[in-house]
């Protein structure tokens, strides 16, 4: 008997946190398998707007799913004109969703120390606006990225997928090409606001 090989089917934001979980059973990640995965689910607001909250000012990270430890699962909600820095995924994999509106992603060369030293403007390498339902996919050996929501006026939303989780990455100058850690937080988590003060005297 033939088996058949092909991507699971995922109709819903909660098939797809169930296919990812049973990928990531596995210790190696596939990234060829969670790329089709994410591309399969196509976006329906119905599931994922109890997850999509916004602030005024900057765009906000809302954790969807933790994978166990083993990945974080989260919508980014843009607002108009909202804009991230040039950044990198500490050594993780960083898989993109276009979700909803009108998102740009400017990809960076990693600058090396002598580009650092000398304060060199830091090289774009490609500029991409992102298709519907379009997964796009970036770790440090491919570069950093900066992503923004090209519009004015209206919202946008994207679904990320970092494995292994961080916490921490660095944010680059563009005009010096120097760099400084960041933290990574969210705004949301399984659709409750983050008491940021109560996280962090938490942490110490
Ligand atoms: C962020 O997490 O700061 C933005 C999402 C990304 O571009 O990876």
């Amino acid at each position: 008997m033939e088996v058949s090989m092909t991507t699971p089917q995922v109709f819903t934001l909660d098939d797809l946190v169930r296919e990812l979980h049973r990928v990531f059973e596995d210790d190696d990640v596939n990234v060829e398998e969670v790329h089709d995965l994410m591309s399969g689910y196509k976006s329906n607001p119905a599931d994922w707007k109890k997850f999509a909250k916004f602030d005024r000012y900057k765009y906000t990270r809302n954790l969807i799913d933790a994978g166990n430890g083993k990945f974080n699962l989260m919508l980014v909600c843009w607002g108009p004109s909202h804009t991230s820095t040039i950044h990198d995924h500490a050594d993780s994999h960083c898989f993109m969703k276009h979700m909803k509106g009108s998102l740009q992603e400017l990809r960076y060369e990693m600058p090396d120390d002598q580009q650092m030293q000398e304060c060199s403007e830091m090289k774009e390498t490609a500029r991409t606006l992102l298709k519907p339902n379009g997964v796009y996919y970036i770790n440090n050996s491919i570069g950093l990225h900066q992503v923004e929501n090209t519009s004015h006026s209206d919202e946008a939303v994207s679904l990320h997928l970092y494995c292994p989780p961080f916490s921490e990455c660095c944010v680059f100058d563009q005009r010096t090409s120097h760099k400084m850690k960041c933290p990574v937080t969210f705004w949301t988590k399984y659709g409750k606001k983050v008491d940021l003060k109560k996280s962090k005297a938490e942490a110490q």
